[in-house]
């Protein structure tokens, strides 16, 4: 069967991982949490005391950063010049940072190729925010999935409840500066792209929403 690239783009808490991975899954795919990749970013920017408004130190960064995603017993981990930083990568300093240090030009021209090259041989679900307007824009099928506010904060700090020790409204604010931060950047910006099959994920169970999926899927395969 022709294997397919497929892209998920969307807000955080939108949905995207559990169904990415569920899809991947399903069609014995690779997936790619391209989000994961900004979060690495961001991180190694905070180890080297690098401010994400220091263009020229992201820059520089970028040129000798050692970033990749290797496939272990424990499932994919993210490795950062040979350490596993894939934990360290979800606290909510790094998450905002992760927001900030993915408007510069010189951290998105770096990922795109980093992304592409990962994207050669299809077989692949990539989960982000312009996977389907600037990374992948030939991309055989293009979700854009969506969730209220509230739903997507309340998803959110369910997965980091006892983890973090942020609150409820903690999540809920953060997702929201993430959101305005995301959506009105000036360089690929998240927005669906325009032949993007669009999902709201608010009052829909997982379940229905792979269904819907897998549908849409089967069609171009
Ligand atoms: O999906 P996530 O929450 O792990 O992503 C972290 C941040 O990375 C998000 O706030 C915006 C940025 N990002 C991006 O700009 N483009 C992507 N394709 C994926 C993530």
């Amino acid at each position: 069967m022709k294997k397919l690239l497929i892209t998920i783009d969307g807000p955080a808490g939108a949905g995207k991982t559990t169904l990415s991975r569920a899809l991947a899954d399903r069609l014995s795919y690779t997936y790619i949490d391209t989000g994961a990749l900004y979060r690495g970013v961001a991180l190694a920017a905070l180890y080297a005391g690098i401010d994400p408004e220091d263009e020229a130190g992201l820059e520089g960064l970028c040129r000798r950063l050692r970033l990749e995603f290797i496939r272990t017993g424990r499932g994919t981990r993210l490795i950062l010049e040979g350490k596993d930083i894939t934990d360290q990568i979800r606290t909510p300093e790094v998450t905002m940072l992760s927001s900030a240090v993915s408007a510069k030009p010189a951290v998105r021209r770096f990922l795109l190729d980093v992304q592409r090259r990962m994207g050669e041989n299809k077989g692949a679900v990539f989960e982000g925010r312009d996977m389907g307007t600037v990374v992948f824009p030939d991309a055989d099928v293009k979700f854009f999935l969506d969730a209220s506010p509230e739903v997507r904060a309340a998803r959110r700090y369910k997965e980091v409840e006892g983890v973090t020790g942020q609150t409820l409204e903690e999540v809920e604010r953060d997702l929201r500066i993430r959101d305005r931060n995301d959506s009105s950047r000036s360089l690929a910006p998240l927005k669906p792209a325009p032949d993007a099959i669009r999902i709201d994920s608010t009052a829909l169970s997982l379940e229905a929403v792979i269904d819907t999926m897998l549908a849409h899927i089967q069609t171009r395969r």
